[in-house]
């Protein structure tokens, strides 16, 4: 497995390309599932999860090609309706292929997603929404068996906003007979851009961008080709990782619509930063920063998927204390203890961490470990503004969701290196 060597204390500086949004990825690969064809689907990042989800799609009997960041991907001849555990444990986000093949092939057999770092994370919403849909759900041996002759549109209303339920259920009512609507749904951007697609491909769609989606289901869908949107939460680490190092940076190929809470606390911490359609400028005035409170919520608040990183942010060189808290998952704290590792004096209460900090606290290198992939970003955040050397193992959590990250940062001026352990 590889490992990071970070030397902290250089300021970023310079320009950064965003990637194609992970989680925008993760939900249009499935929906390719619904019409049989071919696809091109431009500006998907090359990650982890991007090869994992292909290779289940794969399994399934579809054609997936990636080249740098376009994916080809051919359905014709997909024709399995099982995903298996050994797929759908490495991800959760391939729980999405439910809604899909539920409504092509009137059934589907997919295994329960495994565990996570932090958690429960639950489907019962997926399910739920499913049997509205008039699917018949079966429980068995760690997969859900679902069928359903024809899916009917139904009334459904989501009791958490789930961001995978949202967008499983959208999938599977566009070819239900009659009209579905879904209540308190999911209004991420990654959400609204499944639903684009989903119109681009022949679904009748209103409300997309709010909360309350109505879904005139339709007999058939064509294939299209579609470009993922920018990743929000890769952007927002860069932005974070610029503040930690008191240094100045340019993001392109950004959405900045997409971050105003979290450009809003940049700012309140004392960041200067300027927009336009799709650049962030962001430059911290002062290497002190302001020490500012963030409480996650549904989008557009603060994205539960920036909290560890924003923790690490606040754990050095902050006239103050603060605290953070996580509504989304009150348990996300994992990267808790390898911060305190490098230094960092945080206490964890219920669903928030309150971090103590000082215009003159700095943290030190250590040797640490990814448990998740946001924690593993933290981590980076923190190693870059510590004082001496980090060594970041299971930095696999953190090639899930960052692309090039080490070479992204080396062009920002950062002191990054990726150390092959299994060759040692
Ligand atoms: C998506 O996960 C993202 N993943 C997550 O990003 C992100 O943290 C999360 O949304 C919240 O924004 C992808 O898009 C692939 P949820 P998802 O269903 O869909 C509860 C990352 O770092 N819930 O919106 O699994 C759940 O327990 C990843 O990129 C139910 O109760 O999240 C949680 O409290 C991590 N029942 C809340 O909803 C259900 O059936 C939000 O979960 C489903 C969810």
């Amino acid at each position: 497995m590889d490992k990071f060597i970070i030397k902290g204390g250089n300021r970023l500086h310079g320009r950064v390309k965003i990637s194609g949004a992970k989680n925008g990825a993760l939900a249009l690969m499935p929906a390719t599932i619904l019409a049989p064809g071919t696809y091109h689907l431009h500006n998907t990042p090359n990650l982890r999860d991007v090869w994992t989800m292909s290779r289940l799609m794969t399994e399934l009997g579809a054609f997936c090609e990636l080249n740098d960041n376009d994916l080809f991907i051919d359905t014709t001849n997909l024709n399995k309706t099982t995903a298996p555990y050994e797929h759908v444990k490495n991800m959760r986000a391939s729980f999405y292929v439910l809604g899909p093949l539920l409504a092509r092939f009137g059934e589907a057999k997919v295994s329960l997603p495994g565990g996570c770092a932090w958690g429960p994370r639950p489907v019962d919403l997926h399910i739920k929404g499913m049997q509205k849909l008039g699917a018949d759900i079966k429980l068995e041996n760690g997969y859900i068996i679902a069928k359903a002759e024809k899916l009917i549109g139904a009334k459904i209303h989501l009791d958490v906003s789930s961001v995978g339920a949202t967008g499983n259920i959208l999938m599977a009512a566009t070819l239900a007979k009659g009209t579905t609507i879904i209540s308190n749904a999911a209004t991420e951007p990654e959400i609204t851009a499944l639903a684009r697609m989903l119109v681009k491909m022949g679904a009748k769609i209103n409300g997309i961008g709010t909360a309350i989606l109505e879904i005139e289901g339709v007999d058939r869908l064509n294939p299209v080709d579609e470009t993922s949107i920018p990743d929000r939460i890769e952007a927002a680490t860069y932005l974070i990782a610029a503040a930690a190092t008191g240094g100045a940076i340019e993001l392109e190929n950004v959405n900045p619509y997409h971050l105003t809470a979290v450009i809003a606390k940049l700012e309140e911490c004392g960041c200067e930063i300027n927009v336009n359609s799709d650049n962030i400028f962001i430059t911290a005035k002062q290497p002190v920063k302001k020490a500012v409170d963030i409480k996650t919520a549904i989008y557009p608040g603060i994205p539960t998927d920036i909290q560890a990183q924003w923790t690490a942010l606040m754990a050095c060189k902050c006239e103050g204390n603060s605290k953070i808290t996580d509504t989304v998952y009150t348990d996300r704290f994992k990267h808790i203890p390898e911060l305190i590792r490098l230094g960092a004096d945080i206490d964890i209460v219920d669903n928030s961490a309150f971090v103590k900090s000082s215009p003159d606290k700095t943290l030190v290198g250590a040797q640490v470990m990814a448990s998740d992939l946001r924690a593993g970003a933290a981590l980076i955040i923190a190693a870059l503004s510590a004082e001496g050397t980090t060594e970041i193992h299971r930095i696999y959590h953190i090639d899930r969701g960052y692309e090039a990250i080490e070479k992204k940062l080396t062009n920002l001026g950062a002191y990054i290196k990726r150390v092959r352990t299994d060759l040692i």
